[in-house]
């Protein structure tokens, strides 16, 4: 059976540990080998970006790979002209990895279930596994472990990233704390809190994840202090000056900073400075937040290596204890 990586929740605490590992082993090489030579990646992106989309063209690359990037807009697929299916089944004939940035997780999975060709999700509006997994490496690289770590989350966190944050607590071992307005429209997906809540792993801590309209209550002490966009890329730009009041309280300024003394700032940017985080903060001495797009590079190239492995994989889900 294709493995993806549509979702953290699909990870096993060992298949987490074994991928940061693996970054950080390709992060010290310095003279490559060409491992994927002959294999190409397929990127079709409906959002914009910029580290994803360079990071993995480069990844591939640098491995010995070639890339593609195929513009959204000249598919059929995107024009309503072509199944997802159909495109599924094409393009597994053609390519041996696609890499796809779309708003539907759904349409991500009818994809991935169609494919004969590992499917790594580039960001949907539900969950950007491929982000928070190289966050985890910025994480240990911060503070030299992952198990105990306390994160706080501040802002808008009905959101892609907070989701992979919450799936990936349980299976690292860090505390989670989100801080967000008492407003379905900014809190996390109740289905993937649940989800979260509910993973329990045989040899992994038993993780706090909470949620409360508390800011600084949430800073308090944390390890990490975390923030993403106001204006993802599912929002409606009419919609900025309303999440702008609702969302001024949680945005990590020098206040917020000082209340956790000794933690990092990360954020998986773009970032709008003034916005979601003061410039004295992003740019300020405790941000981590290159080294945290850099590791993205890293985290590429341990993915595609993973997927692209030749003969039978470990199993990626694991028993829960
Ligand atoms: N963090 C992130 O996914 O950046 P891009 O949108 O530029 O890919």
């Amino acid at each position: 059976m294709t493995q993806h990586l549509l979702s953290i929740g699909d990870l096993s605490p060992a298949a987490v540990r074994g991928l940061v590992d693996l970054a950080r082993r390709q992060r010290r090489v310095r003279r490559r080998a060409r491992p994927l030579a002959g294999r190409t990646l397929l990127s079709f992106f409906q959002m914009p970006s910029l580290r994803t989309a360079v990071s993995f063209d480069v990844a591939m690359t640098s491995l010995g790979g070639s890339a593609i990037d195929y513009a959204s807009e000249r598919s059929p697929w995107a024009k309503g002209k072509e199944s997802v299916e159909d495109v599924a089944r094409v393009l597994s004939r053609y390519v041996d990895v696609v890499v796809l940035r779309m708003h539907g997780h759904d349409e991500v999975a009818r994809f991935a279930a169609n494919a004969s060709v590992p499917v790594i999700n580039g960001l949907t509006s539900r969950e950007h596994p491929a982000q928070v997994l190289a966050d985890l490496l910025t994480i240990e690289d911060a503070l030299g472990r992952l198990a105990g770590v306390r994160v706080a989350y501040l802002g808008d966190a009905l959101n892609n990233v907070t989701h992979s944050l919450l799936l990936a607590a349980p299976r690292a071992g860090f505390d989670l704390t989100v801080a967000c307005p008492d407003d379905p429209a900014y809190a996390p997906d109740p289905g993937v809190l649940a989800a979260a809540r509910a993973a329990r792993f045989r040899g992994v801590r038993r993780v706090r994840l909470e949620v409360t309209d508390d800011p600084r209550a949430a800073a308090r002490g944390a390890d990490v202090v975390y923030t993403d966009s106001w204006m993802s890329y599912r929002i409606d730009p009419t919609l900025e000056a309303r999440r702008i009041h609702d969302l001024t309280r949680y945005r990590v300024d020098a206040g917020v900073l000082a209340a956790a003394p000794d933690a990092v700032f990360m954020h998986p940017l773009p970032a709008l400075r003034g916005k979601e985080v003061t410039a004295d903060v992003i740019d300020g001495p405790r941000s981590v937040v290159f080294d945290q797009a850099e590791n993205r590079l890293h985290m590429h190239r341990a993915l595609l290596l993973d997927l692209l492995r030749p003969g039978p994989r470990a199993p990626r889900r694991s028993a829960r204890g």
